[in-house]
């Protein structure tokens, strides 16, 4: 196969002028990363294309991690090379290309999620481990379904919020917690009783107050919290973050929160709302429970996979 050396360049985007161009690269990736192609985002992300003549045909897209623990790592949000384009070495000289921009502005390492059930999934796997990249590692898992669906799932769950109930356990949207909840859990995650990446704290101004929930056990202690957050463009509840203590983690008490919360959602919004779940192997036996229930009634459900790459940054150019 031909290789593409000397018939491909690559520009930055702040560097392209003509608008048709930058049309063209805003093909090259999903609609909800289009603002990061422009200039305003300049600082906090590289956007990398690669050109034959003046045609965009390949496109990286990766933005600085909004984390003060990282301040020196970047996801990369989208990779993609013009299907008549692919095979011939283009990605791979296009992410050769990026990582040593990269790793000029002093960043140490990059980071990537993707959908198992993107066509795409299997060459970036092997484009991923072929480029020495950490072997990608399935993360987490999402089911989406309408919430009135969630109810038909298992015959047993309205046995399962009476019990819960009985024990006292109640959930209070953030609103009807009011605003201290934040703050209160805020201080559990900094006292290391809630793990890291159960902090709200980075949700504040994305979550629904209607539709997050606090969970407080039978002692009427702040057990738990769940995050909803509206994702308007694709008209969708999704619910990223769920955690509760313990105590409190074999007895139903998460999956009894994201029963309440889809039964929240289908009375303002109806039955055929959609929600997304989103659950991970650190939510202990609750993660197989929603895979298990869930995702039969799931209108599709898939895996998060990750992977991550150190770009070899010597430590002093960290601190400069
Ligand atoms: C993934 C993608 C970027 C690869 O682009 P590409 O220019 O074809 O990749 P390269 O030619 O540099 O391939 C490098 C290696 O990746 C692997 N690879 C690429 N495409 C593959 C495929 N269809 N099946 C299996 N392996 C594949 C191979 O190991 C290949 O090396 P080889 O050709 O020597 O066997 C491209 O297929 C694409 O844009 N897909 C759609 C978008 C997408 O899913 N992006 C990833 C998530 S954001």
């Amino acid at each position: 196969m031909e290789r593409l050396k000397d018939s491909i360049h690559f520009i930055k985007i702040e560097s392209i002028r003509e608008e048709k161009c930058l049309e063209d690269c805003a093909g090259l990736t999903w609609k909800s990363y289009r603002p990061f192609l422009e200039a305003a985002q300049c600082d906090n992300r590289l956007a990398l294309a690669a050109c034959a003549g003046s045609v965009p045909v390949g496109l990286w897209l990766s933005a600085r991690t909004p984390s003060e623990e990282t301040p020196k790592t970047h996801t990369l949000l989208s990779l993609f090379v013009a299907p008549e384009w692919r095979r011939r070495g283009l990605a791979t000289d296009l992410m050769q290309a990026a990582e040593g921009e990269l790793s000029a502005l002093g960043i140490s390492s990059v980071t990537t999620s993707y959908s198992s059930i993107l066509p795409g999934a299997d060459a970036m796997s092997c484009l991923l481990r072929k480029q020495s990249w950490a072997e990608p590692v399935p993360d987490r898992i999402r089911i989406c379904g309408r919430v009135g669906d969630t109810f038909a799932t298992s015959r047993a769950w309205d046995l399962l919020l009476k019990r819960l109930q009985r024990q006292g356990v109640r959930y209070l949207s953030w609103e009807e917690a009011g605003d201290g909840v934040l703050e209160q859990a805020a201080a559990m995650v900094d006292a290391g009783e809630a793990p890291a990446w159960s902090d709200p704290r980075p949700w504040k101004d994305a979550l629904s107050a209607e539709f997050s929930l606090a969970i407080f056990d039978g002692a009427g202690g702040l057990a738990g919290w769940v995050i909803c957050e509206r994702q308007e463009k694709l008209g969708r509840w999704y619910f990223p973050i769920g955690w509760v203590m313990p105590p409190e983690q074999d007895r139903g008490t998460l999956v009894g929160a994201y029963l309440e919360g889809s039964r929240r959602i289908q009375t303002g919004n109806g039955a055929s709302a959609l929600a997304v779940l989103e659950a991970s192997p650190r939510q202990g036996r609750a993660w197989r429970l929603f895979e298990k229930h869930f995702s039969n009634f799931a209108l599709w459900s898939d895996r998060l996979l990750i992977s991550q790459k150190d770009l070899g940054i010597e430590p002093a150019l960290l601190f400069e």
